[in-house]
C-alpha cells in the first residue's frame, strides 16, 4: 500500500508520508505555512491544526477517525492546563496514520493575512524581521571549552537553522543570567531582515516566552507625531496615540525650521533633541496604554519628510533648504533604535527608516506609495497627501511619478483669520443657501447642524471657536456656488451679492459665517486674505499635480486618492469646486486615511514590503517643482476658481 496522503487546506499542498510522521513534519516538508515557536516540543501551542473527517470527493480521499494518532500525554497535559479548542490538535504531536485532510487556521499561519481597516486597500501580510525561537541549550561542560553564547548559537542553528548569529555587548552581558534562570531553556528573539545581513540576537527570555513582542510604526510629521504599537505576532494594533511635534516652537513649517538652523548655531541639535524626546515619550505612553513592558518593544519603523528625517537623525538639514536639495542619504536605513535616543524600549531594538524618494519627497511619500501601490493600479491614479507640503504621486502599472508642492499650512487652518486646528469648537462643514445666502454649519464635537432647533443658541454662540482646514475649503466652495465670490476669488459687497453678511473689511469685503459676539462668543468671518491664502495653497497643489500629468502626457486622470488626516475629512465636491484637484467623476475620489502611517505599519510587519518599496522608490521618477519652468504658468492659471483654462465638466453635472 502507498503511504497515507496528507492534504493541507487552504494551501492545497499535498504529499504522501510514512505512518507515524508528525503532522508538523509533513507541513514543513511540503512548505506549508504553519507556525511553531517551541520547535515541536508541545509547549507553545502555535502549531494547532483542525483535521477534517469524512468524504472529500474533491480531493479523492475518505478520512476515517483513525487517520491521526489519538491524543498523547503531551496533548492531554496541554488540554488540561491550557485547554485545546474543540476539534484542534497540536500538529507536532498528532501523527499521520491514514489519508487525512488538515486545515491550518489563520492564527496558526506565520504569514497570516491581517484584516485591515475599511479605508485601507492592501492586505497586510505578517512577515516580521523578528521571530521568537524556543531552544534547549547544552549546559557547560568542563571538557568542552565553548562559551555559553557559542552553545546558544549552536542550538539555534541545529534547532532553527539560524546560522551566523551575532550579538551585541549589552546582550552578552545579560546572557549567562538568562540561560541559568531558564535552566538552559530560553526563547530567543532573533532579528533577520531583508538585506541578508547576519541574524542578530535582540533579546533572550528565560523559558518559553508567551507575553508577545511588539513594534512601533511611527509617522513623524511636521505638525504631529503619530504611532501605532503593533503586536509582531498577530499584526494587531494594541495602542495608537499622537502628540504635537515639539519642533513647532522653532517654526510652523519646514522651511522656517531650516531657517532656524541657518540663523541659530546649534539650532539643529535643539530640534533633534526635542523630536527625540517626543519619540521616547510617545513610546512610553503607548506601552503604558497597552499595559505591556516597554522592553518587549523590539522594533520600530519611521516615516517622515526629508527635513524631519535629517533632524531626527541628527543631520543638519541646511542643504534641503536650497537647490539642488541634496539629501545626505536617500537610502533606507536600519539602525539601533538607541541611536535616536529611544529610552524606554528594548535597548537593542532595531529601527527601520523607509527610503526617501528625493530631496523634497520623503520617506512619508514612499510610505504612501507602499500603502496605496500606484505601481499596481491599472487605471491612472493621482494620490495626494495633503499637509504643510503636499506629496503627490501619479502613476499606474507602467510608470509612477512623484513630486512635492509647497502648499503651506493654510489647508491646516493656519494663515486663516479665524483658522484653528481641527479640534472641538472648529467649524468643519458649511452649507450656504444659494437664494438667501444664509449659512449653516457643523462644529467638531457637536452632532447637529447650527440651524437645528436642538442646537441651543448659547451653545452655538460660545461653543464655536474658529474654522478648521476642511471647514474653510467648504466655506469658500459654498461662497463660490452661492455667488458671494466670483471666479477670481473676489468677495462681493452687500449690494453686489444681496446679502447683509458681506461686510466691508478695509478696502475689501468679508463674509460673516457666524456672529457670537452678543453672547460673548467670537465673530467668525471669511476674509479676502483667507481666500488669497487658500488660493495660493490650492494653486501650488494643482500645479504640482498638473506638472506630473504633463510629464505623463495626459490631461485627465482616472481617479484621485486623498491621503492624510486632512484628506480623510475633505469633501471631494468642495475640493473640486475650488479646483484643488483635477476634474474626475466625484465617486472616483476616495480617501485613504493616514496612508503614510499605514505604510509604516506594513513595513513593520513585512520585510518583503521593505524590499519592495526600496525597489519601487528607485523606479519612481522624481519631478522637481521648484525648478520646473511650467510650474509657474500652471500656478498662475490655477489661481482662478476652479481654473482659468482647464475644463471641469464633472462640476456641470
Ligand atoms: Fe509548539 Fe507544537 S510546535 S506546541
Amino acid at each position: 500500500d502507498p503511504d497515507p496522503l496528507v492534504i493541507f487546506t487552504p494551501s492545497g499542498k499535498r504529499g504522501r508520508f510514512p505512518v507515524g510522521t508528525p503532522v508538523l513534519t509533513a507541513a514543513r516538508q511540503l512548505g506549508v505555512d504553519l507556525d511553531s515557536v517551541c520547535g515541536g516540543r508541545g509547549i507553545c501551542s502555535k502549531c494547532q491544526v483542525t483535521p477534517a473527517y469524512g468524504d472529500f470527493p474533491k480531493h479523492g480521499v475518505h478520512v476515517t477517525d483513525t487517520a491521526l494518532s489519538p491524543w498523547n500525554s503531551v496533548e492531554e497535559r496541554y488540554d488540561s492546563t491550557r485547554g485545546l479548542p474543540e476539534g484542534r490538535r497540536l500538529s507536532c504531536q498528532a501523527q499521520v496514520q491514514g489519508d487525512v485532510v488538515i486545515d491550518v487556521p489563520a492564527e496558526s499561519q506565520v504569514h497570516r493575512q491581517v484584516i485591515r481597516k475599511r479605508a485601507e486597500t492592501r492586505a497586510l501580510t505578517m512577515n516580521p524581521a523578528t521571530r521568537l525561537h524556543y531552544v534547549e541549550v547544552a549546559e557547560p561542560d568542563m571538557h568542552d571549552p565553548s562559551g555559553d553564547f557559542e552553545r546558544l548559537a549552536a542550538a539555534l542553528e541545529a534547532q532553527w537553522g539560524v546560522t551566523g548569529l551575532t550579538v551585541d555587548l549589552s546582550m552578552l552581558a545579560a546572557l549567562q543570567g538568562v540561560l541559568r534562570k531558564g535552566n538552559w531553556r530560553v526563547t530567543a528573539a532573533v532579528y533577520r531582515d531583508h538585506t541578508g545581513a547576519a541574524p542578530r540576537l535582540l533579546h533572550l527570555f528565560p523559558g518559553l516566552h508567551e507575553d508577545g513582542f511588539y513594534g512601533l510604526a511611527i509617522d513623524l510629521g511636521s505638525t504631529t507625531i503619530a504611532a501605532h504599537l503593533t503586536d509582531l505576532e498577530t499584526g494587531e494594533v494594541r495602542a495608537a496615540s499622537g502628540l504635537m511635534n515639539p519642533q513647532i516652537r522653532f517654526g510652523e513649517d519646514l522651511m522656517s525650521r531650516v531657517s532656524y538652523v541657518m540663523m541659530n548655531p546649534g539650532g539643529d541639535t535643539e530640534m533633534t533633541n526635542a523630536v527625540r524626546g517626543a519619540l521616547s515619550d510617545l513610546a512610553a505612553e503607548l506601552a503604558r496604554d497597552a499595559g505591556i513592558d516597554p522592553a518587549l518593544i523590539v522594533e520600530a519603523t519611521l516615516v517622515c519628510n526629508p527635513v524631519m528625517h535629517h533632524l531626527a537623525l541628527g543631520i543638519d538639514p541646511t542643504e534641503l533648504g536650497q537647490a539642488p536639495f541634496a539629501l545626505t542619504t536617500s537610502s533606507a536605513l536600519s539602525l539601533p533604535a538607541s541611536d535616536l535616543g529611544f529610552a524606554a524600549i528594548n535597548p537593542r531594538a532595531r529601527l527601520y527608516i523607509l527610503p526617501c524618494i528625493a530631496g523634497h519627497v520623503g520617506a512619508d511619500a514612499a510610505a504612501v506609495a507602499l500603502s496605496e501601490a500606484p505601481e499596481k493600479s491599472e487605471d491612472l491614479v493621482l494620490i495626494i497627501d495633503v499637509g504643510t507640503n503636499a506629496e503627490i504621486l501619479l502613476g499606474n502599472t507602467s510608470r509612477v511619478l512623484a513630486c512635492s508642492s509647497p502648499t503651506g499650512p493654510a489647508f491646516e487652518g493656519a494663515q486663516i483669520s479665524s483658522g484653528q486646528r481641527a479640534a472641538p469648537g472648529a467649524i468643519e462643514k458649511v452649507e450656504i443657501d444659494p437664494v438667501t445666502k444664509e449659512p449653516r454649519f457643523r462644529v467638531i464635537g457637536m452632532k447637529r447642524w447650527s440651524d437645528d432647533p436642538g442646537f441651543a443658541p448659547r451653545v452655538v454662540a460660545t461653543g464655536v471657536t474658529g474654522i478648521c482646514g476642511s471647514g474653510i475649503i467648504e466655506a469658500l466652495a459654498e461662497m463660490r456656488m452661492a455667488g458671494i465670490m466670483d471666479a477670481s476669488g473676489l468677495i462681493g459687497s452687500a449690494e453686489q451679492t444681496g446679502s447683509a453678511r458681506c461686510i466691508p473689511d478695509g478696502r475689501t469685503h468679508a463674509y460673516v459665517l457666524h456672529d457670537g459676539r452678543a453672547e460673548g462668543g467670537p465673530l467668525i468671518t471669511v476674509t479676502q486674505g483667507d481666500v488669497r491664502a487658500i488660493q495660493l495653497a490650492k494653486s501650488a497643489l494643482y500645479a504640482g499635480a498638473r506638472l506630473l500629468m504633463d510629464e505623463m502626457g495626459v490631461d485627465r486622470v482616472d481617479r484621485v486618492v486623498l491621503a492624510g488626516a486632512f484628506g480623510a475629512h475633505i469633501s471631494a465636491k468642495h475640493a473640486m469646486v475650488l479646483g484643488m484637484i483635477p476634474d474626475v467623476p466625484l465617486e472616483r475620489v476616495t480617501s485613504a486615511g493616514n496612508a503614510a502611517g499605514t505604510g509604516a505599519r506594513i513595513a513593520l510587519c513585512d520585510i518583503a514590503a521593505r524590499a519592495a518599496i526600496e525597489g519601487n522608490v528607485a523606479r519612481i521618477t522624481k519631478i522637481e517643482t521648484a525648478i520646473a519652468p511650467a510650474f509657474q504658468a500652471h500656478f498662475v492659471a490655477a489661481n482662478a476658481l476652479p481654473h482659468a483654462s482647464d475644463p471641469f465638466p464633472e462640476l456641470a453635472k
